[in-house]
């Protein structure tokens, strides 16, 4: 069976933008819980997630499902949903207005299909192998930089690891040095999404969990952009690690500096 065949990308798009309210719910987002330093879940995120398992297993029942909030177990199939409810939790608590909802589907080794919904701007950006990177039905291509003094990139501080954040800053310090600028928005997720379609030439992060990046690195390869982890390595698609995400030309001169 042809799981493309049975998975209808506009109704995945049409589920995620279901989840606008549930964002905007501000009382949902003050129900905060500490998962570990730094880290927090909020009923909104469990309130997506618990939506999103139940409309997903409805639309494609034979498809499995993984979510932030359950955190990261063995899975007996070869193909699920690898969900985050809430890239960009902090924020959401801060109502920072930088959050987005993810949603990747990881089929024998690979990531298939992505989408990121953007609730505060109705931005959905989607990808299916071999089909380009999309953001609101229009095609999109990451940045034609050549060089970093040609760019700005966007940076993470895996703010659950602390101990990560001394050699981190260094890095930052000497992108910031080589190129126009750096950025932080507090959602990896959107962070790659945003390489995908050419606003930033570059994003890196020491180290992330697979539902922060399964979506945009698809939106970051379909867009012509590469993906690896901080060795110039393939992705672990089920571990944690460094994710290093760029328009593919300042690849080398960006992994150069970290
Ligand atoms: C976090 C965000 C943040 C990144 C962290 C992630 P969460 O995800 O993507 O930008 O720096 O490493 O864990 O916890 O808000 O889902
Ligand atoms: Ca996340």
């Amino acid at each position: 069976m042809d799981l493309h065949e049975i998975i209808v990308m506009q109704d995945i798009i049409e589920l995620l933008k279901r989840t606008k309210p549930f964002v905007e719910n501000r009382e949902r987002a003050s129900h905060i819980k500490v998962k570990g330093p730094a880290d927090y879940v909020t009923k909104v995120d469990t309130d997506i997630q618990n939506f999103l398992a139940k409309e997903l297993g409805r639309l494609a029942p034979e498809i499995q499902f993984m979510g932030e909030e359950e955190g990261l177990h063995e899975m007996s199939g070869d193909t699920y949903w690898i969900l985050d409810p809430i890239d960009g939790t902090t924020n959401l608590i801060h109502d920072y207005q930088h959050s987005v909802v993810s949603l990747g589907l990881y089929d024998k080794g690979e990531i298939t299909l992505g989408v990121i919904y953007d609730p505060y701007r109705g931005d959905v950006y989607y990808a299916q192998k071999g089909k380009g990177s999309f953001l609101n039905g229009n095609p999109i291509h990451v940045s034609d930089a050549a060089a970093l003094d040609e760019t700005i990139i966007s940076i993470g501080t895996s703010p659950y690891d602390r101990e990560l954040a001394e050699e981190n800053f260094k890095r930052i310090q000497r992108v910031f040095d080589k190129s126009q600028d750096i950025r932080r928005t507090g959602t990896a997720a959107l962070d790659l999404a945003y390489v995908a379609c050419g606003r930033t030439g570059g994003f890196f992060e020491p180290r992330l969990s697979p539902w922060d990046f399964a979506a945009g690195m698809l939106l970051v390869t379909e867009a012509g952009g590469r993906v690896t982890n901080f060795a110039g390595e393939p992705l672990n698609l089920l571990k944690r690690g460094g994710v290093v995400a760029t328009n593919g030309k300042v690849h080398e001169e960006l992994m150069g500096l970290l």
